[in-house]
């Protein structure tokens, strides 16, 4: 019989009931100040825990790793305490969570930033574009380059946060190397202009993700480990002058420590928003060779119940991660079983506010009255 989204799979340590994978959602709701994990921000996870399972809200490893207002963080003992609601509330209503970690790298503003600093990057370039700060969107600036001597400290940033996630009761952790933030930066070679041990080649510019990854390894272990990469992605001011060899070299390295998965982002879009077609743009398909032995795929990007059961009949994705489907609708799993209309989403609640748009989505066979009562 053919495997469908409905299919129960294992991914790393976990046996899980379905291939419907709750996709990573910034939505800006953490108290603030202090950028903490709250009771409402439990409630809506656990609303979504139906999920093969939950790809938490990317949330910064240090104070640097902040880019947007009302993220929440995963790098003090306040935010690991907020956690454990979110964690506690998904595990009561039996799902699993996994903790996305996150340094955005040059894609901040000073005003996000400890004393107003300049974000940091692989070189002193901008990402273009605006930051969402406490006080509304700002232009963002020109990065400034790392040191090489203070790249060991943001490799033990990514090791405290995931030493953090363990103690927030987190299920696993999924390392952030997409859609034009930090590592990224670093893997792409029109980001990256170092010429350090960190740039100027294929290897070198792969290799703060994969001493990321490494040290994330050590605390979890490789079957509570995925990572997220976007082998298309143009969002951040983003771009490679040969994609496929910079991530067909990271995917291979990627292959060789057997993560529990690798979860990759579809051409079509581009961060959180739908992008037109490239000539650059990889097909996820051609990654399926390199990926083998216990490693699952998991892909993400404008899938629909039937793109998602395509993609698995094809070979190319092992599950799937819904985004914004996810937003809309909390028993996403429960539709897909009966083929249900979905509701749609509103984008102007995406990010930031209230329970509006957050926890007040219905379920199946909910009216809406009730739902929003
Ligand atoms: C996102 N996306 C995203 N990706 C990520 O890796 N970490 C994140 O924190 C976020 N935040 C985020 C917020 C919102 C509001 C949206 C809509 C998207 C991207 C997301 O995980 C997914 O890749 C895209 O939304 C495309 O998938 P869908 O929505 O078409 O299923």
């Amino acid at each position: 019989m053919t495997n469908t989204v409905l299919s129960p799979i294992q991914i790393g340590r976990y046996q899980l009931p379905n291939r419907v994978i709750m996709a990573p959602l910034t939505r800006m709701r953490a108290t603030m100040p202090g950028n903490i994990p709250n009771q409402l921000n439990a409630t809506y996870y656990a609303q979504r825990a139906s999920a093969g399972f939950i790809l938490s809200e990317a949330a910064p490893i240090s104070p640097m790793a902040h880019g947007y207002y009302a993220t929440p963080g995963i790098h003090n003992a306040q935010q690991v305490d907020g956690w454990k609601l979110v964690t506690s509330a998904v595990h009561d209503a039996g799902g699993k969570i996994f903790c996305q970690l996150w340094h955005v790298g040059r894609q901040s503003h000073p005003d996000l930033l400890p004393g107003g600093a300049l974000p940091v990057a692989p070189s002193a370039l901008s990402p273009l574009g605006q930051a969402p700060t406490a006080k509304g969107m700002r232009d963002r600036v020109a990065a400034r380059a790392l040191e090489t001597n203070e790249i060991p400290g943001i490799v033990e940033e990514y090791r405290a946060a995931a030493k953090n996630a363990l103690d927030a009761g987190f299920d696993g952790v999924e390392v952030h190397a997409a859609n034009g933030y930090l590592l990224e930066q670093f893997l792409s070679d029109g980001a990256n202009l170092r010429t350090d041990q960190y740039g100027g080649s294929i290897e070198n510019r792969s290799r703060l993700t994969l001493e990321a990854v490494d040290a994330v390894l050590a605390v979890w272990g490789r079957d509570r480990v995925g990572i997220r990469l976007s082998p298309s992605n143009t969002f951040g001011n983003i771009a490679h002058s040969n994609r496929w060899a910079q991530y067909s070299h990271v995917v291979a390295e990627l292959n060789k420590r057997q993560l529990a998965y690798i979860h990759l982002v579809e051409p079509r879009v581009d961060g959180s928003a739908d992008k037109a077609e490239s000539a650059d743009d990889i097909a996820l398909s051609r990654f399926r060779p390199l990926i083998t032995g216990d490693t699952k795929i998991i892909v993400a990007g404008g899938h629909t119940l039937q793109t998602a059961n395509q993609s698995i009949a094809d070979g190319v994705g092992d599950a799937v991660a819904f985004g914004r489907l996810f937003i809309s609708n909390p028993d996403l799993p429960a539709r897909f079983a009966v083929n249900a209309e979905l509701t749609p989403y509103n984008r102007n609640t995406f990010y930031g506010g209230n329970e509006r748009g957050y926890t007040d989505y219905p379920f199946l066979n909910q009216s809406p009255a009730k739902a929003a009562s």
